[in-house]
Order: C-alpha cells, then sequence, then structure tokens
C-alpha cells in the first residue's frame, strides 16, 4: 500500500514515518511538504491509497483543501494527524471528508494503517461500487425523497463515496432535495462529450453536495434529455463503479431503453409504492415487466413509504399481490419530509436519528454498507466529550 506522509515541517515527516517504521517494507512510505494538499492533480499522480496530515497547528485553509481533496479523489483516504481532540475539531474534520483524527507519537498511527490494509484487501475482492436503482411505481411515491436520503446516510454515516444520478431527464429535482446549489454541469454534458468519461471529468461534472457526496444532475429540459442516450448510461455506470462505493440512481418511472439500460446494470431495485390500491395496481405491473426482462426476486427489494398501521391496504396484501416480501417500510411524516424538501436539506440534517424516516432511512445505509465502522468511531468520539 502507498502512504504519502505530508507536513509543513519535515522534521514532522520523520517523526510520521518514524511511528511507521515497523511496517515499512510492506508499505511504500513517501514525505512531501503540505503545500501538495493544493495540488489535487500531483496528488492524482502520486495515487496513495492512504494519506497522512500532520495538522498540529493547521491553517484555516487546511479544511477546504481536504474537501476539495475529498471530492477529487473519493477513494483516497485521509487522516490527520493532531493533538486537538474537541468536537469542534472533530466535526471540521469530518465535514472535510476526513476519515479518522489520530494523537501524534501513539501506536494510533501504526493500527489505522492496518485497517486501511485490511480494507484494501477486501476491496481487492470487491472493488466495486453497488448500483442501487429508486424508481416510483406512480407519480410522487417518494423515490427521490428515499433516493437522495439514503445517498446523504450512506455517504455522512457509513463514510462511503455516494454518487447519484438524476434519470428523470426531463423534469429532474434530485439536486434540489438535498442542495442549494445550482448544478453548474448535468448528465447531458457528459454525454455530449462521453469520448472525455474519466473518473476525473465524472467527478467534476457532478455536482458536490456534501463531502463524499454527489449528484450528476439532470438535464431538465426535454431538448437537452435527447442528448442522453442508453448507451451513454452503460458507459457512464461502468466508470462510476469502478470510482464510487455506491452509485444510486434516481430512475424515471416511464420505462424507455434508458432507463431498462440503468436497470439492467443495478444491483438491486427499489421500487417504492405506498398504501393504495392504485399503487398496488402499478407495483404489480412493474413486477410483471420486471419478471419479464429476467430480473431475478432477489434484485427486487420493494419499499413501502408514507407507512401507517391503520391503513386498510396492509403490507400481507401488498406482498401477496407482488410476490415479494416488502424489503423496509418508511413512516409517513408529511411535514418533516415537506419542509425538508422545500429547503434542499436532507431531513438528517435537520432531525436527530430518533426521526422515525431518519431511522428508517439510517438502518437501510447500514444494512446497505454492511459495517458502520468509521460512523461508529466518529460517533464515540464526539460523544466521550
Ligand atoms: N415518508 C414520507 N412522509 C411524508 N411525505 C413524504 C414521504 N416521502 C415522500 N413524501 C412526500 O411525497 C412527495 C413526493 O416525493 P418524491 O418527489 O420523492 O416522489 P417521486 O416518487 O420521486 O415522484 P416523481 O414521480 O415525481 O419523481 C414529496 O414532496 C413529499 O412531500
Ligand atoms: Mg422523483
Amino acid at each position: 500500500m502507498k502512504i504519502l506522509l505530508l507536513s509543513a515541517d519535515p522534521a514532522r515527516v520523520d517523526e510520521l514515518r518514524a511511528s511507521l517504521a515497523d511496517t515499512e517494507g510492506r508499505h511504500a512510505l513517501s514525505g512531501a511538504p503540505l503545500v501538495m494538499l493544493a495540488d489535487p492533480a500531483a496528488l492524482r499522480q502520486e495515487a496513495p491509497d492512504l494519506l497522512l496530515v500532520d495538522a498540529r497547528e493547521p491553517e484555516p485553509a487546511l479544511w477546504p483543501q481536504l474537501e476539495k481533496l475529498a471530492q477529487a479523489l473519493p477513494q483516497l483516504v485521509t487522516a490527520v494527524v493532531s493533538e486537538n481532540q474537541s468536537p469542534e475539531f472533530l466535526r471540521l474534520a469530518m465535514r472535510a471528508g476526513v476519515r479518522e483524527v489520530l494523537p501524534p507519537g501513539s501506536g494510533e498511527v501504526a493500527r489505522l494503517v492496518g485497517r486501511v490494509e485490511q480494507h484494501l484487501l477486501r476491496g481487492a475482492v470487491h472493488d466495486k461500487g453497488r448500483v442501487l436503482a429508486f424508481l416510483p411505481t406512480k407519480g410522487s411515491s417518494g423515490a427521490t425523497f428515499l433516493a437522495t436520503s439514503l445517498a446523504y446516510a450512506l455517504s455522512q454515516h457509513q463514510g462511503k463515496s455516494v454518487l447519484l444520478i438524476d434519470l428523470n431527464l426531463q423534469v429532474g429535482d434530485a439536486a434540489f432535495f438535498v442542495s442549494d446549489k445550482a448544478p453548474e454541469f448535468t448528465l447531458a454534458d457528459v454525454c455530449r462529450q462521453i469520448h472525455r468519461l474519466d473518473p476525473s471529468f465524472l467527478a467534476g461534472s457532478a455536482t458536490q453536495v456534501h463531502p463524499n457526496f454527489s449528484v450528476l444532475a439532470s438535464p431538465g429540459d426535454p431538448e437537452q434529455a435527447l442528448e442522453v442516450k442508453a448507451e451513454h448510461v452503460v458507459r457512464i455506470l461502468k466508470a462510476a463503479i469502478l470510482h464510487y462505493d455506491f452509485v444510486l440512481l434516481d430512475v424515471d418511472r416511464a420505462l424507455d431503453a434508458v432507463s431498462i439500460a440503468a436497470l439492467d446494470h443495478a444491483d438491486l431495485i427499489f421500487p417504492v409504492l405506498q398504501q393504495s390500491l392504485p399503487f398496488l395496481r402499478d407495483a404489480a405491473r412493474l413486477q410483471k415487466i420486471f419478471a419479464s426482462l429476467g430480473y431475478g426476486q432477489e434484485r427486487i427489494r420493494p419499499v413501502l413509504n408514507r407507512f401507517s398501521k391503520s391503513e386498510q391496504v396492509g403490507v400481507e396484501d401488498i406482498e401477496k399481490s407482488l410476490g415479494l416480501k416488502v424489503w423496509r417500510t418508511v413512516p409517513n411524516s408529511y411535514h418533516a419530509v415537506v419542509a425538508s424538501i422545500n429547503q434542499g436539506v436532507p431531513l438528517a440534517a435537520l432531525e436527530t436519528a430518533h426521526h422515525p424516516v431518519v431511522a428508517a432511512v439510517n438502518g437501510m445505509a447500514d444494512d446497505l454498507a454492511g459495517t458502520a465502522q468509521s460512523h461508529e468511531s466518529w460517533l464515540r468520539r464526539l460523544l466521550h466529550h
């Protein structure tokens, strides 16, 4: 594994190197001045697996530089070495996409290297991101809300790198559910220049809405939408899974060549429905289409949104009609959800983890990400202050 040590002070680079002396031979260690942080292109060239940044006297510019870096190189694990373990410092680091803040001169640095190594070894077995497709069974079922909320949970709580691609080509609104930034580029821009497709072009075309979480926005107009062809989407997905841990798709419920190509390449498909007969009919119709497209039942995970126990149509009715288990239910919480969407702020950033909708989405993220290790370590330390 390649480890790059950065510090404004060469003596500290040597100190960090000394703390990893036991692992030398197994890892390639190199040191560079801290100014290298301002040059993501040089860092990409260097291609480290782990970046250790000495931040014992951090300049204010450090955090925005780290945040930019997390955007440019989402797979890179970055850790900061500092005596400062205050909640404020940890929060700044976490927001900048830093995986760990380690005290200097202890065994912590060597232990982190061990953990990252394990992570990379596991990654070598399954080094592809997973593609998760959300699809409304009828209009306004909540597919965009759930896809954006899950993307936020996977990136902010599970420390995963996430790209959400809005495939509602004519009227997609996913970026606005989680951000007030107007997207500079859209999926149509990427398709127009598909010959330039590589990880940095893709990352640069997506709008970063949070550290580790970017949205490739919908073209948002019918003429631009025509630029997006099924074969472009397939190429983009193949590039994206090499670069991100999770690629979430907000799929248009009007099934056409583009949406079917996207569903074909999804590891899991989440049809979103609610408790009424029209939803039930459309969900059953969709399930027939999935079967005729040859999608195995193990790939389909129906999500029942705005769930309430007192509705006439219950979970068993739905399961019987679909011939499938409902994977998760998400409770109804109209005012909170509308407030989140209207402000363009993820619900989990407005409410606590106890809010029933936030808890339901976090439960999905836990399940999909497997372990919640990095989240737990951050949380533990924030809570211990
Ligand atoms: N769990 C929930 N509780 C209460 N209201 C919800 C919930 N989920 C979604 N909504 C409401 O449903 C509306 C539609 O949600 P959303 O836009 O995500 O649906 P969609 O399936 O993507 O629809 P479209 O077909 O237009 O893309 C939201 O504006 C929100 O008000
Ligand atoms: Mg939608």
